[in-house]
């Protein structure tokens, strides 16, 4: 199975995961074409994606669609049930086309697990900075 990309940027081969490898040329393994993560599900908790640089496709069955990145950041609750894809633009044709972002998954209480989906984006400008020293 191939599992890295390769000279053409298509995005390594589906796996289910045990192939990940974070030292390929790629962080991710799903996506035919365009490297990312084409529709899948989520229920019962949310996601906050933050990007902090390049940029993310989003759709889901919900009927949202949009391109989001450097400092955006998505909040999706998938409730009590959303199919989505993020996919990762290969927008520069003759240098690199480097993601990196942070995915952070909300659990949410047993009363809100069957919540309506819902998604929200907060574009980088309204985005609240938090330093540490
Ligand atoms: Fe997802």
């Amino acid at each position: 199975m191939k599992t890295e990309g390769d000279d053409l940027m298509q995005a390594p081969r589906k796996g289910n995961g045990a192939d990940f490898d974070p030292s390929g040329p790629y962080r991710m393994y799903h996506g035919d074409r365009i490297p990312g993560f084409p529709q899948h599900p989520h229920r019962g908790f949310e996601t906050v994606s933050c990007t902090l640089n390049g940029l993310v496709d989003h759709s889901d069955s919900c009927g949202n669609a949009g391109r989001y990145g450097h400092g955006d950041l998505q909040w999706m609750t998938a409730g009590k049930g959303i199919v989505h894809g993020e996919l990762f633009p290969m927008i520069n044709r003759n240098s690199q086309n480097i993601v990196r972002l942070f995915q952070i998954w909300l659990n949410l209480p047993a009363k809100s697990k069957m919540a309506d989906p819902d998604f929200v984006m907060v574009r980088y400008l309204f985005v609240i900075i938090l330093t540490f020293p």
